[in-house]
């Protein structure tokens, strides 16, 4: 009942709404509970274990939509495998000017400039505290599982980005079942050098060196618009530093000639559909630039159960999607997941891992 209503009457208000009220909007909802929930129990065939940790389904929200760790347990309840929060810096700060979101319905796109708008890592935290103690707000009481994982970004006036992201990794990694270090940005000046290889080996050292012990599994968010030179210094880079996954892709700069929006010139990163192809190539360069060796979670542009499995059998072993609940509401990802568990069915898989790569194994 909940998910019609949304799917008739509040997600299309919504969408006439500027993006970013409706954003704060869906928020203030969901936190007050008023979100739909799934009701069917995940198909056993869509369950994983990735980096030690046992995911009921592979498909996951991606950073951006919850930066500051407010509805982790509604949009759990929605479906998601797992959700990402942030991305938090250490300090709290606003972000760019409004506007700064931007929708292109005609290309079922987005284009975003927020600027890493963060209350930052104390708020957060608390957040994520009472959420592991079972009493965060949209809690089932006692409600304590379902994976989160805690996307770090840097403060835009921070002079030292990697100190910013050794004191997000430090504080966050005991609330974390995974910690990203996310260079991929395009709206923080400077974030995406972060990716050459000298800047990221410092990086990571320092990161890792800052992670109390036990830690987390800790991953690396890339951009879309990398070079060639650019992937395979990344890749052996993750390899050598102990990063235990990457996540492909962040928003793109690039502005593809097909784009119809109104909005298309604005300034910032373009998600959603016109995305899938590029992110998806980025994804299986590093399938085969790592040989396999790391688990990489695909996102970008995904908006059918068909999409995720494209992306699965590129190489991902796990999905994440943001821009597609814009315009097709919370019933997508219970849409999502049957239908990924039938072309898995169809294909005669017998687990979703065995798909993870397949493209790459049977078209050599
Ligand atoms: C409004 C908006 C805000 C975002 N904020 C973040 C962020 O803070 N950190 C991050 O790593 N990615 C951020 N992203 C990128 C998404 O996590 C995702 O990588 C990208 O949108 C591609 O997926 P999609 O096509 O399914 O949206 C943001 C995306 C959007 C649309």
């Amino acid at each position: 009942m909940a998910s019609f209503l949304f799917d008739r009457l509040i997600g299309p208000g919504l969408r006439l709404l500027d993006p970013e009220t409706a954003h704060g909007l869906t928020l203030k909802a969901l936190a007050a509970g008023l979100a739909p929930r799934a009701t069917e129990p995940d198909d056993p065939l869509l369950a994983t274990r990735v980096w030690g940790r046992a995911f009921s389904n592979p498909v996951g929200l991606s950073a951006g939509f919850d930066k500051d760790a407010e509805v982790m347990a509604p949009m759990l309840a929605l479906g998601f495998g797992f959700v990402e929060v942030g991305s938090i810096t250490p300090r709290p700060q606003g972000g760019n000017p409004k506007p700064r979101i931007f929708r292109l319905p005609d290309d079922a796109a987005v284009i975003n400039r927020l600027g890493f708008n963060s209350g930052g890592l104390e708020a957060a935290a608390e957040r994520l505290k009472a959420y592991r103690a079972g009493s965060s707000k949209g809690q089932v009481q006692g409600q304590t599982q379902g994976l989160i994982g805690i996307n770090l970004g840097k403060n835009r006036d921070s002079a030292d980005a990697a100190d910013d992201y050794a004191r997000g990794a430090a504080a966050l990694a005991p609330l974390a079942d995974y910690l990203v270090v996310n260079v991929s940005s395009p709206n923080t000046p400077g974030l995406r050098a972060l990716q050459g290889r000298g800047e990221l080996e410092d990086l990571l050292g320092r990161v890792t060196a800052a992670l109390p012990s036990p830690a987390p599994p800790l991953l690396l968010k890339i951009a879309p618009d990398l070079t060639e030179e650019d992937k395979q210094d990344i890749a052996a880079v993750c390899l050598a530093a102990g990063v235990a996954g990457i996540i492909a892709t962040n928003t793109t700069i690039e502005r593809p000639d097909s784009l119809r929006g109104t909005a298309r010139g604005e300034g910032g990163g373009l998600s959603g559909k016109p995305l899938f192809v590029p992110s998806t190539a980025v994804l299986s360069d590093l399938y085969r630039l790592t040989e396999g060796r790391l688990p990489l979670i695909g996102v970008g542009g995904i908006a059918s159960g068909a999409d995720a499995y494209r992306k699965i059998r590129a190489g991902a072993s796990l999905v994440q999607l943001y821009t597609a609940l814009i315009y097709q509401g919370p019933a997508l990802v219970t849409r999502i997941k049957r239908e990924l568990a039938r072309l898995l069915r169809d294909d005669g898989f017998e687990s979703l891992a065995a798909a993870v790569g397949a493209d790459h194994r049977y078209s050599g």
